[in-house]
C-alpha cells in the first residue's frame, strides 16, 4: 500500500495525558489536561512540555515555576477531560469531586487518584510567539506503593490503565475508544 501527503498533524500517535496541577495567586489548586509531554536527557531524567495560548495553568508555572503532572487513567477520565475543556478563568472549573493533595517535595497541589505523579521544577523556558516550551528537572516521582509488586509491567499498566489521546479520541490502554474529547466529561 501506498503513502498520502498531509499537511501537518499527530493523528495515529498516541500521546500519553497528563493533568497538571498549579496554585492560582490565591493558594487556590488548579488542573489542566495536557498532552504535549515528553521526556528529556540533560544529566539525569527530565520533563518537557509545550502550552499554548493563554491559560491559568501557564501564568501559575510562570509565577511559581513549579507544577506536577498527574498520569490519566481510566477512572480518572470523566474528571480529566472536564479540565481539559473547561477553563480555569470559569471560577465555576474546579467545583468537581477531586482529591487533592499536596507533592511530597515541591509546593504543588497533586491528584491522590493518580498513580503516578511527576513534581517538577522548570528551568528553562522557550516562548514561540504564544507558545511556551518548558524544560523541568523532575524533583520527585510520587508512585502508587502497588506499582512496587512483583506483577509484570504490562499487568500494572493493565491494571492502572492509563488513557491516551490521538485525533481528538481517547484510547484505553487495551485499545477501546474512549469517547470524542468533550463526551466523558458528560458522566460527572
Ligand atoms: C485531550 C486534551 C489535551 C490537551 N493538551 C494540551 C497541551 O498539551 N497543551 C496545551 O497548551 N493545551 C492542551 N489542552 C488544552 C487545555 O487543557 C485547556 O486549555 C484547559 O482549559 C486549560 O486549563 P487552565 O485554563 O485551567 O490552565 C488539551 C485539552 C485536551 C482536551
Amino acid at each position: 500500500m501506498g503513502k498520502i501527503s498531509l499537511q501537518p498533524n499527530n493523528d495515529y500517535c498516541p500521546q500519553t495525558l497528563f493533568l497538571y496541577g498549579t496554585y492560582d495567586e490565591q493558594g487556590n489548586p488548579d488542573f489542566g489536561l495536557f498532552c504535549w509531554f515528553s521526556y528529556i536527557w540533560n544529566e539525569e531524567l527530565g520533563v518537557m512540555c509545550c502550552i499554548g495560548g493563554s491559560k491559568l495553568t501557564k501564568d501559575n508555572i510562570k509565577r511559581s515555576r513549579v507544577f506536577s503532572a498527574n498520569l490519566v487513567t481510566e477512572e480518572l477520565l470523566p474528571a480529566a477531560d472536564h479540565l481539559g475543556c473547561v477553563s480555569g478563568s470559569n471560577p465555576d472549573k474546579m467545583k468537581i469531586n477531586l482529591a487533592i493533595g499536596k507533592g511530597a517535595v515541591l509546593d504543588v497541589p497533586v491528584l491522590e487518584k493518580s498513580p503516578v505523579v511527576f513534581e517538577l521544577e522548570v528551568i528553562d523556558i522557550i516562548t514561540k510567539n504564544d507558545a511556551d516550551i518548558m524544560l523541568c528537572k523532575i524533583r520527585n516521582v510520587l508512585q502508587d506503593e502497588s506499582l512496587s509488586s512483583d506483577e509484570s509491567v504490562e499487568q500494572k499498566l493493565m491494571r492502572i490503565a492509563p488513557v491516551t489521546t490521538t485525533a481528538n479520541t481517547y484510547i484505553s490502554h487495551d485499545g477501546r475508544s474512549l469517547g470524542k474529547w468533550g463526551e466523558p466529561m458528560k458522566q460527572l
